[in-house]
């Protein structure tokens, strides 16, 4: 039996994409504050709204051309964090290469992953990654996540993120300050016959060439 609220909100819950939408405001609002619980009942998710929420840390989103920063700084400076799977199968690790960019007439990101890591078998298998930035005092973080291995340890867990269900069924984190959902569109691996600087040969001793994996943004977040 339901509590009797003022205010709520239901969703009709269909099938596994729908459930994933409305888990997904769930959670973006939860953190808001709005609301504190979930109830399902007769195929419906239904959401009580119990107060105002301040608007001021949270993640919103946001059109990916409303983010005035620099790529080269956000990536290669800040570093990121590659996530992919969900909740009850899920990786995430750091990364400092890849980039932003237009493509096929979408607003890209581009990824590039070592196959030895864990990430690389998410990243392959889903349909769906986020890349995920943060502010300077989550450096030690980006370190741990960029250090060790998810085979070895709950890594999100040791790390203490938040991970948040985004709207396609991937992960991303509520301490980040700007989210990028991606939809995977290409993959590529380096081919080192290709190679015109003689420099980069030496970054790879062990051949361990990356995957390049192009995704879509279809959706931004940020604080
Ligand atoms: C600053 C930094 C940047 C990194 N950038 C990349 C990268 O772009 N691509 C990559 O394959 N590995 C990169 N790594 C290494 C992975 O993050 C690291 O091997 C990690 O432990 C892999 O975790 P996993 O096995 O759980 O996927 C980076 C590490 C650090 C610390």
């Amino acid at each position: 039996m339901l509590p009797r609220f003022r205010k709520f909100l239901r969703f009709r819950v269909s099938n596994k994409n729908t459930a994933a939408k409305a888990y997904h405001f769930f959670v973006m609002n939860r953190q808001k504050k709005a609301y504190n619980s979930l109830y399902c009942c007769e195929n419906q998710l239904i959401l009580p709204i119990v107060e105002t929420f301040n608007d001021d840390d949270m993640l919103k989103k946001v059109d990916i051309n409303e983010v005035k920063k620099s790529a080269t700084k956000l990536i290669g400076k800040d570093w990121m964090l590659i996530t992919a799977g969900e909740p009850d199968s899920r990786n995430t690790m750091t990364a400092s290469w890849g980039g932003f960019g237009e493509l096929w007439n979408m607003p890209v990101v581009m990824i590039f992953i070592r196959p030895s890591r864990y990430t690389y078998s998410f990243v392959e298998k889903e349909d769906y990654f986020t890349v995920s930035f943060f502010e300077e005092k989550f450096r030690s973080t980006l370190q741990l996540c960029g250090t060790v291995s998810g085979r070895k340890v709950e890594k999100i867990k040791e790390a203490g993120l938040t991970p948040i269900l985004s709207e396609h069924g991937s992960t991303y984190f509520g301490e980040a300050k700007l989210v990028c959902e991606c939809r995977k569109i290409y993959f590529n691996d380096i081919n080192p016959n290709n190679f015109l600087e003689e420099k980069i040969k030496k970054l790879y001793p062990h051949e361990d060439y990356h995957r390049m994996f192009i995704g879509e943004i279809v959706n931004t977040y940020m604080k």
